[in-house]
Formats: structure tokens, C-alpha cells, sequence
């Protein structure tokens, strides 16, 4: 049994094991008999609090299943340093997938030691944004089967230390240029997307190693590119010297599913992978326009890359790395290899045949995650997105096609997606203060991009690859780090977590990014936006062209200053530092917010919150004061322990993110992302200096080094999660 958590009450009483075994087979007997009984019941409890009305994302029919009155039905979790998952009492959190764990029958058990191998055929590293695809009992995909399905989700990157992800290596790796290929040929694989099938047997969740749906995508699996920048010169690589393919897929962050039954995954981080030698801009020469491109998207001749791929041999898959103008000609060279990162990827997770699809309309900057806006007949369908970095945007896309409900059982979901994604237009955020909002056009159509002495737009394939300066050329609002977007079931609101920013000033704060503090971590001042919060955009229909807007949310720590920092009134029940993460429940409709926190991890980890969403206006304007500078905002009502209160806090140095539940509500699974990232190299051998040793002190898998890993929550009397 993988039980990897203990209730509240269980620290109080470590004695005292709520998960010995004739404990749980009644519990489960129980659980089953009330899934049983609830399943015909289904929405009958009916309050409105919570109840979905309509549907975003996965589908276009209600779900028939709403929370009770009085939700958030639990205790609140205290704030943790320990090294371990905590969830409310009467829950039960169980691990079911982590890094390196074997997805073909063939496949040996991972040893955890850094000895292991083919890492196509394992899980991958840092699980990150996951969605659930349903399967029947024959296999076939399903909206309402409970007890089967495919988890299909993000494998961000890897922790490391220097140049090499240590953990993957029996004694860190080397360290150094030029990097050994053995390694870097498991930090190729452990990249990338999986695909898993999961089961309730009856008694507990578990994977299943052997099922024909398990798949894996990484850094080297053939990726078709869709949309305008298809074809594009500035595509042009020696994998494709049409430029209508590329390969793999790199740094998935968020994900969404779509209206049509795909998988969505955004590249976030992907240009940190690359090496051009200082001399290259100069080889390039002043008129490739990529030079200023390649700047703004962080990518400056000279700097060295995150892991030092580039370095590792000749071999093509090493080379094609360093993205310096080398041979003559695009074709001969990877000049243009970081341009084929940075999309939403669209995978159809029933089949694994299928090669991913870069859908370029959707911009190319640091995809987080991408929601879908509740979809209506003959209307576009519409998707909502963030650019995570220090000041950057906030994006929408407009379908050209208009929503056909048969669409959502399409017999091919990948031509589906061609339909919606390929054509369409792109918007960026600008915010007033006054609490209006507007959606500028990225498109030739509009003159200030057409006519822009900024940065030369010749057609729209330059508008989907350069996105961020098409942004910046019609002036959106930069936001503090844009993360996931969720759209509110019940009334099509959309939250957008701004996770923190370090580089906001007085002199740059505005209305949507107001506050601008100093939070100390032990002696350590923290300044700017420290804690983050949350936006909240409400408009007539997803496909205006105007929005109003107020902050949902101000994260921080109980104890801070009411009237500057803490505005939210949050207290020791549900305070929180950095949302990242953050998906609406289609069953119950609970918000759920998830922590990627460096700033109040003095005093706990990172954690889940779950919300009772409110509405725009609930609040008020406001008036703040920073730095002797005043600034007006709009502010979301107080919360209150029954509006927001903690669920979950995960083991030591990992963040919270990820989240999917079974369709009835009765089960969510969550990703626990590198947990003991604080560990040192020169430890990995050492497990008593490991920051963490979850899951393995949780009583998963073998060996002590941490891991990576899903966990899949359930109530213990098999009610709605949260409720
Ligand atoms: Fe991968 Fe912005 O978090
Ligand atoms: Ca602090
Ligand atoms: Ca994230």
C-alpha cells in the first residue's frame, strides 16, 4: 500500500495509524458503497454556491454533479516544514507514478540510484500540469467512467546542480563542459510529456505499466509545425528545411484540455536550453532581425545554456543545441532551432501514432498553461493564456472557426484542433486603472504592427513566432509573471495567478500589479511583489474586445500589514505565497490554487488551496500607498475560512502543481515537483544531508533519492473532493 500521508491528526498521535490494513478495507468498503449510491444522486444536493452550469474545457454538457451547500467541508491544513504530504483529516493521498517509474511491461524497475537507462520508456522528471482522458471499461474514450483513465501530463525539467541534473547520475554527473553524452542522453529523455493509464481497482489507485496507451514525448520525438509560422523561413533548420516540422517538445509548464478531448501543453522555459557563441550576432550581421529577437527572448550570444547539451559531441542530436548561424545556410545549420520552441503543443492522448502539433497562432513566448473559455454553438472558441516571466503578458485566442457541439465527440481530434487552433487571432492585455481593460490585436491587420518601426512584421508567420515584441510594439500591461489561467465553470470568469515579481517598483507599479513591499525571510529582505496574487477578468462574451477586471486575491503572509500587503485578510487557515498553479473543479467548482513559493518557505512548504470563487465586483476600488506613491486598484472581497482554506502542504523543496480529477469529483490527482531541489551535488550519495526523501519515506518505490511524483487524493467516505 503506497499511503504516503498522515492527517493533521496523525502528527498529534504518530501512534496512532488511521491506514493499517483492516482500517482501510472498511473505509474502502465504505467508500465504494457510498460511490455506489452516490453516482444516481448525482446533482441532487444542488446549492448554487459551487454548482457548474456550464462547462469549460473538456466539454459542452453540464456534469451533473454539484456541491453541497456549506462547501469546503474540511479542517485546514496547518502550514508544514515536514517532509511529507499532509491533507485534511478523513482523506487519504496515495502515490501513483514517479520519475523513472518503468511505462512498458520490458521496461526493468527503476533502481533510484542514477544507474538507470531508457528514459523513454519511463516517467519522466518534475510532473507538472496533467490532465484526465477517461477510458470505459473496452478502452474506449469516455466523459463518465470514473475508474479508468489516461493521466497525461508535463515533465518540466530536472533539478540540478551547475550544468547536470545529479539526481539522474550514479555520482552526479560531470559538472563541467564539455558534458558526457550518457548523460546527456538521459537529460534528453526525462523531458518532455507522458501518457499513463491509471485504474481503481476497487480498493486503491495504480498505474498500469503494460497498457498500449502508455507513451512518452521528449526532446527528440517528431513534432509537426500548424498555424501561420508553418513553413516560415525563420523555421528553416537541417532537421527541416521546409520548416514544417521540428522535435520535441521542452520545458512544459501548464496544460489544458480542449474543447474537443485534447491535450494542450505549454513550453515555457525552452530558451535557457540554447548555446550561440558571443561572436554570433556579429556573424549574423545587423540586417537578420533575429538578433534583437533573440535578445528579447532571452537568449544573448555568449551565455552559456542550462545543461551544456551543445557540448556533448557532433552528433546531431547534441549540436542541433547551439543555435549560432555556423554553416551558410539555415538548412545546413540550428540557427533557427530555438524558434521551433515556445507553442502550445497539442498531443491526442488516445493515440499514441499521432506526432505532436506545434499550434503557432496561439504566439510563442513562455507558455504557462492555456483554459478554454466555456464554448457556445456558431461562436469562436476561445483560449486564454499567460507569458510567465517578470513583465510580460497576458494573451487570448479567437478561433476563425465557430464552435459545432458535435465537435466534442470529433472522430478525428486531431484535425479538430487544426479546425479551431490553426486560424485565428491573437490578443494581448492592456489593463486602466479604472478597472477596464482592453484586448490589443497581434495581427498585420493592425496598423501599429504592420507599420512598426519597433521591429519589422512582414506577415503573420513574424507575428506567431515574435510574439512578445508584437506585444510590446502596441504597448500591453507587463504583468508580475503571468502563470495558469482558469475559467470559472459557473459564470466564465477568468483567474489568472501573477506568482510574484521581484522587479516591481513604485515607479512601474499600476492598478493590476499594484503592491510593491519588502517581506523578510529570515535576514533576508525580499522586495517588490513578493507574494503574488491573483487577477480576475470578466467579460460581456470571451470574444470582446473589452474586459474588467479586479484582483481576486492578494497573496501573503497572515501576520503582514492589513492596509499594504496583506489586503486579502488572509489568516494562519489560508495564507499563501506564490500561486502558480490554479484549476477550477468541473464538478464542484471549487478554485484550486497551488503554490511555487521561494519567499515564505521559511515558515512552510508549498501547498494547495482550495477556493470558493466570488465574482467580479464583489469587492471594491481601493486606493494604496507605496513608496509615498499612490495607486488604484480593484480588489476582490476578504476572504474568510470559508471562502479559502488550505488542503494539502507537500514534502520539503517541492512545489505544488498540476491537477485533474476523475469526472465525478471522487478523486484528484496532483504532481509533487522536485521535492529536495535544494540538495547539493556533492550529497547525492548521501541521503542523510538529502533536503527531501519523498516518496521513498512514504514507502514508494526503491532507493532513497527524491522523486518527482503524482498522487492521487480520495475521501475517505468517497464524497467531492473538498466539499
Ligand atoms: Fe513552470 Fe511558470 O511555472
Ligand atoms: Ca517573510
Ligand atoms: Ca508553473
Amino acid at each position: 500500500m503506497n499511503d504516503t500521508t498522515k492527517t493533521p491528526q496523525d502528527f498529534n498521535d504518530e501512534d496512532s495509524n488511521t491506514s493499517n490494513n483492516g482500517d482501510f478495507q472498511q473505509v474502502l468498503h465504505t467508500r465504494l458503497n457510498r460511490r455506489h449510491m452516490l453516482r444516481g444522486v448525482a446533482g441532487a444536493a444542488g446549492a448554487a454556491t459551487l454548482g457548474a452550469s456550464a462547462l469549460s474545457g473538456c466539454a459542452t454538457t453540464t456534469s451533473g454533479v454539484s456541491a453541497p451547500a456549506g462547501a469546503l467541508g474540511f479542517k485546514s491544513v496547518p502550514k508544514s516544514l515536514m517532509d511529507k504530504v499532509i491533507v485534511p483529516e478523513g482523506y487519504t493521498a496515495q502515490v501513483v507514478y514517479a520519475l523513472g517509474d518503468p511505462i512498458t511491461a520490458a521496461t526493468p524497475a527503476f533502481k533510484n540510484d542514477g544507474t538507470d537507462t531508457d528514459f523513454a520508456n519511463r516517467a519522466g522528471d518534475h510532473g507538472d500540469g496533467m490532465e484526465w482522458f477517461g477510458l470505459d471499461a473496452g478502452g474506449n474514450p469516455s466523459r463518465s467512467f470514473n475508474s479508468r483513465g489516461l493521466l497525461a501530463m508535463n515533465h518540466e525539467a530536472t533539478t540540478d546542480e551547475k550544468l547536470t541534473s545529479f539526481f539522474l547520475h550514479a555520482d552526479g554527473g560531470k559538472a563541467s563542459l564539455p558534458r558526457q553524452a550518457a548523460e546527456v542522453d538521459k537529460e534528453l529523455m526525462v523531458h518532455g510529456l507522458s501518457v499513463v493509464e491509471v485504474q481503481f481497482n476497487g480498493k486503491q489507485w495504480a498505474y498500469k505499466p503494460g497498457s498500449s496507451f502508455n507513451r512518452r514525448v521528449t526532446t527528440m520525438s517528431d513534432a509537426v509545425i500548424h498555424g501561420p509560422a508553418r513553413g516560415s523561413e525563420h523555421l528553416v533548420t537541417k532537421y527541416s528545411s521546409d520548416g514544417v516540422r521540428a522535435r520535441g517538445t521542452l520545458n512544459n509548464c501548464g496544460t489544458g484540455k480542449t474543447p474537443w478531448g485534447t491535450y494542450a501543453s505549454g513550453e515555457e522555459n525552452w530558451f535557457g536550453y540554447f548555446y550561440r557563441d558571443a561572436k554570433d550576432d556579429e556573424r549574423r550581421g545587423k540586417n537578420d532581425k533575429q538578433v534583437q529577437a533573440l535578445k528579447r527572448y532571452g537568449r544573448k550570444a555568449g551565455d552559456a545554456s542550462r545543461h551544456g547539451w551543445e557540448s556533448a559531441g557532433t552528433e546531431d542530436r547534441f549540436a542541433r543545441w547551439n543555435n549560432g548561424a555556423q554553416a551558410a545556410n539555415a538548412k545546413d545549420d540550428y540557427r533557427n532551432e530555438m524558434n521551433s520552441f515556445g507553442y502550445i503543443v497539442e498531443m491526442d492522448p488516445y493515440d499514441k501514432t499521432q506526432a505532436i502539433r506545434k499550434r503557432t497562432a496561439l504566439g510563442r513566448f513562455g507558455h504557462e498553461n492555456v483554459t478554454f473559455a466555456r464554448t457556445t454553438a456558431g461562436q469562436p472558441v476561445v483560449a486564454y493564456m499567460g507569458d510567465d516571466a517578470r513583465g510580460e503578458y497576458i494573451y487570448k485566442f479567437v478561433s476563425d472557426a465557430k464552435w459545432d457541439p458535435k465537435d466534442a465527440q470529433p472522430a478525428n481530434r486531431l484535425a479538430t484542433g487544426d479546425k479551431y487552433l490553426d486560424k485565428g487571432t491573437l490578443f494581448v492585455a492592456r489593463f486602466k486603472d479604472d478597472g477596464s481593460g482592453e484586448w490589443l490585436e497581434l495581427s498585420m491587420s493592425n496598423p501599429i504592427i504592420a507599420n512598426s518601426s519597433y521591429f519589422e512584421f512582414t506577415g503573420a508567420a513574424d507575428v506567431a513566432i515574435f510574439t512578445r515584441l508584437a506585444a510590446d510594439a502596441v504597448g500591453a500591461t507587463k504583468m508580475d509573471r503571468p502563470e495558469w489561467a482558469g475559467v470559472n465553470p459557473k459564470n466564465g470568469e477568468v483567474y489568472i495567478t501573477l506568482t510574484n515579481n521581484s522587479n516591481r517598483t513604485v515607479a512601474t507599479a499600476d492598478g493590476a500589479n499594484p503592491r510593491v513591499y519588502t517581506d523578510m525571510k529570515g535576514s533576508k529582505e525580499q522586495k517588490g511583489n513578493v507574494n503574488g496574487h491573483i487577477v480576475r477578468l470578466a467579460e460581456t462574451q470571451p470574444w470582446a474586445a473589452n474586459f474588467k477586471w479586479d484582483i481576486y486575491l492578494f497573496a501573503a503572509e497572515a501576520g503582514a500589514d492589513k492596509s499594504t500587503v496583506n489586503l486579502s485578510n488572509l489568516s494562519d487557515e489560508n495564507d499563501l505565497s506564490s500561486p502558480d498553479g490554479l484549476v477550477f473543479s468541473q464538478a464542484t467548482g471549487i478554485c484550486w490554487i497551488q503554490t511555487d513559493d521561494g519567499a515564505y518557505t521559511d515558515q512552510t512548504n508549498c501547498m494547495m488551496l482550495a477556493a470558493v470563487p466570488g465574482q467580479l465586483g464583489d469587492g471594491g476600488a481601493k486606493s494604496l500607498a507605496y513608496g509615498g506613491k499612490s495607486v488604484s486598484t480593484q480588489m476582490g472581497k476578504g476572504q474568510t475560512s470559508a471562502t479559502l482554506k488550505r488542503f494539502l502542504v507537500g514534502p520539503k523543496g517541492a512545489e505544488i502543481t498540476g491537477w485533474c480529477e476523475t469526472p465525478d469529483g471522487r478523486a484528484i490527482f496532483v504532481n509533487i515537483q522536485h521535492p529536495g531541489e535544494n540538495t547539493k551535488m556533492a550529497d547525492v550519495n548521501n541521503p542523510a544531508k538529502y533536503e527531501s526523501q519523498w516518496p521513498a519515506n512514504a514507502g514508494y518505490g526503491a532507493g532513497n533519492r527524491p522523486r518527482s511524483a503524482t498522487i492521487v487524493i480520495t475521501k475517505n467516505d468517497g464524497g467531492l473532493i473538498g466539499t
